[in-house]
């Protein structure tokens, strides 16, 4: 083995869910536990990750704009941040944590906005193609959560934007487009159960990983859950 190849082979996980899921503590949390099992982690979000894919999430995020013109700037981030940040993690032998992927797309710009999925489908391939294969996450952990929950938990917390202001039914859609991604690929997609409580929620995550041979101990509560449940 030379200098330039990987000890480990990379593993890319994302995390998705609607808004109000509560995915952020536990992706620090695996971040952490992961770092502890002798790991490098490469941290990371979508739209965003890189300069460029930061200021488009901005506009993504805070700006009126057309379904299509929404799609491409969300791919565009996509492109960067996998040229800039995801691949060469990966080839270095890094776990990448990334909050939210292209399911996301498929589930607000597809299920939410109603956007055609032919052409979410046309950009993913165009996209994502890294030798001659479509990119994807390894394992996609989905919190999956009733929308009206979610909307409670969120009320109030922040001033929203152009995603979390919808109404829930926006969100209903929203979680049918996660779920029909995840009938599509049931081997990628791990379905946690998001309304049980924090603690119930990182033993299902960290199980799942364990015995997907991801994580190999049961894993210590992480400090990353010392804030208040929220
Ligand atoms: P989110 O990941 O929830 O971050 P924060 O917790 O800081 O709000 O917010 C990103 C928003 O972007 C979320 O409402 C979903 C939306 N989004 C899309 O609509 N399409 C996509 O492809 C991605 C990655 C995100």
């Amino acid at each position: 083995m030379t200098d330039n190849q990987p000890m480990t082979s990379g593993l890319f996980i994302s995390f998705e869910g609607i808004d109000g899921a509560g995915k952020s503590t536990h992706i620090e949390g695996l971040a952490e536990t992961f770092q502890q099992q002798g790991r490098r982690v490469t941290l990371t979000r979508e739209p965003g990750g890189t300069p460029l894919a930061e200021t488009l999430r901005g506009l993504v995020l805070n700006q009126a704009m057309d379904p299509l013109t929404e799609a491409l700037l969300i791919f565009a981030a996509r492109r960067d941040h996998l040229q800039q940040v995801i691949e060469p993690a990966l080839a270095r032998g890094d776990v990448v944590l990334c909050d939210r992927f292209t399911d996301a797309t498929f589930a607000y710009q597809g299920g939410g906005r109603g956007f055609d999925l032919q052409v979410l489908q046309q950009l993913e391939q165009w996209v994502q193609l890294q030798d001659g294969k479509v990119r994807q996450p390894d394992l996609t952990i989905w919190f999956a959560l009733d929308p009206a929950i979610a909307a409670q938990r969120l009320a109030g917390a922040r001033v929203p934007d152009r995603f979390e202001s919808q109404p829930v039914a926006f969100f209903e859609q929203v979680h049918a487009g996660y779920a029909a991604r995840a009938e599509q690929a049931p081997q990628r997609f791990i379905p946690i159960d998001a309304s049980q409580t924090r603690h119930q929620v990182w033993q299902q995550l960290t199980r799942a990983l364990i015995q997907r041979g991801k994580l190999s101990i049961v894993v210590p509560i992480p400090k990353a859950f010392q804030t208040p449940s929220p």
